[in-house]
């Protein structure tokens, strides 16, 4: 057939949203038959005049949706079978469509990466270049990886200096690597009173013990910092100051730079987790752009692009570079040649950024869809976060509402999952948007959670 030329004349939305939609019409009316093969994407943008990112975002939740699936090194086909103008319940084959709606998993929309690495792949075979990605590669060479992700850091402010970033599998495993190149047995970890789970864990395990702080509608307050530190005289301070898990706070600027002074006079390494930092359009500074000597900025594609990609970064002060290089050989040798090759093409390329446009729109709206359903309920979220923090009315507690939520099929976080020794656990819990691939099994969801809450607590749960 002629090259397939859609009219996106007078259709409303993004431009993706409009070929998807022009994609839809003209399989709905015959015009695309199943089997037939799209356009190259690159081809495409040139015949309807839109960047090749927008075609390849297109072609991203065309697949999600099931109009069309991508074959390696084939291009990318009109599926068969139902009428697309029927919304999918759930496009990702992977993802369960019946069984407990998860919001318990802080993930971004999976699936929506998979025609970028189809392509990914096959122009890594087409360079002949794959025997290389098998070697090893030691975590202080690749500097084209590095280089990729020093840029990548200085969209979000950071003067990144490639030298300085280590590369890891995940933020997980930079976090791993940065507290072993930190904590010695008998330290103190502080964290804010609610924080990332395995932080705990972690730490317990190099023999560390937490401690958790005290915290506002802004994060951790810096009064309980500087007595922290005065009372346990603490190796270093875990946070994560934009979007933070689980209760969805960024800190300001003003805040941000009165915990440098403190972290300064007392001599405090920062540990400053920056998973969600791409997802905001605008956000503060990095603590590690107002204190790059004491901080290291842990961060990775996983909340922005794919989870299972495993591409992590950290910038380390640059005397810190060696103890942590030396703590991944002894984790893993190296993050997987391959996998950062590949992150790196998407971070210089522009597909990472596409991706990550694409996530925060996602992430917008689900969070469009808990405003409607949890009207009138005590919740915090920002538009661009992946999760958002519910309190509960009393008599409830959050562990019983946790328990009976899973009861009715949905799998949420209570707060007692994040506090730190000791630290009071509210009667709040967090809510995970994105990582459900159906926008019916989160609406299914929500409306559980939004009807448990109005019926009030069933006897035999009250605790
Ligand atoms: C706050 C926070 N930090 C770090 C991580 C680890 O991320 P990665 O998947 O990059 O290892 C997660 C993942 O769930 C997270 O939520």
């Amino acid at each position: 057939m002629a090259i397939w030329t859609p009219s996106l004349h007078g259709r409303s939305g993004t431009r993706a949203t409009a070929l998807v939609e022009a994609l839809r019409d003209d399989i709905a009316s015959g015009l695309l038959k199943p089997g037939d093969r799209l356009p190259p994407q690159r081809q495409l943008a040139d015949v309807v005049g839109l960047a090749p990112q927008t075609v390849m975002r297109a072609y991203a939740e065309a697949a999600r949706r099931g109009y069309v699936r991508g074959e390696v090194g084939r291009g990318t086909f009109v599926c068969p079978a139902r009428d697309p103008r029927e919304p999918r319940r759930d496009a990702t084959l992977a993802r369960p469509d019946a069984g407990p709606i998860d919001f318990s998993q802080n993930l971004p929309l999976p699936g929506e990466a998979g025609p970028a690495l189809a392509q990914a792949l096959v122009d890594l075979a087409r360079a002949g270049a794959c025997p290389a990605y098998l070697d090893h590669q030691r975590p202080e060479s690749a500097p084209a990886h590095r280089e990729a992700a020093a840029g990548w850091m200085s969209g979000l402010g950071l003067a990144a200096d490639a030298r300085q970033v280590v590369l890891t599998q995940g933020a997980q495993q930079g976090l791993m690597a940065t507290l072993m190149a930190l904590l010695k047995p008998g330290d103190v970890l502080l964290t804010e009173a609610l924080s990332y789970a395995p932080i705990q864990g972690l730490a317990r395990h190099l023999g560390a013990r937490v401690v958790g702080l005290a915290m506002d509608d802004e994060g951790l307050l810096p009064d309980a910092l500087e007595s922290a530190c005065r009372q346990h005289r603490p190796r270093a301070l875990y946070l994560t100051p934009t979007l933070q898990t689980p209760t969805t706070a960024t800190m300001g600027e003003d805040r941000r730079r009165q915990l440098v002074r403190i972290a300064r006079a007392q001599d405090l390494t920062l540990i400053e987790d920056d998973v969600f930092g791409f997802l905001p359009p605008q956000r503060p500074l990095p603590l590690a752009a107002l204190a790059p000597e004491r901080c290291f900025f842990v961060t990775s594609l996983s909340k922005s692009v794919a989870p299972g990609l495993r591409a992590g970064f950290v910038l380390a002060p640059p005397d810190r570079v060696p103890a942590l290089v030396a703590a991944v050989k002894l984790a893993s040798w190296m993050a997987p040649p391959l996998m950062m090759e590949i992150a790196a093409r998407w971070m210089t390329d522009g597909v990472a950024a596409a991706l990550n446009a694409s996530q925060r729109a996602h992430a917008a709206r689900r969070q469009a869809m808990a405003r409607a359903a949890l009207a009138g309920l005590d919740y915090r979220a920002d538009p661009h976060g992946l999760h958002l923090w519910l309190h509960l009315p009393e008599p409830w507690t959050a562990d019983a509402f946790a328990a009976q939520a899973e009861r009715a099929g949905v799998l949420l976080r209570p707060a007692s999952a994040f506090a730190a020794p000791g630290a009071r656990a509210p009667s709040a819990l967090r809510l995970c948007l994105s990582h459900e691939a159906s926008d019916d099994r989160v609406a299914a969801g929500l409306a559980v959670v939004a009807e448990l809450i109005g019926k009030g607590v069933v006897d035999d749960f009250v605790v």
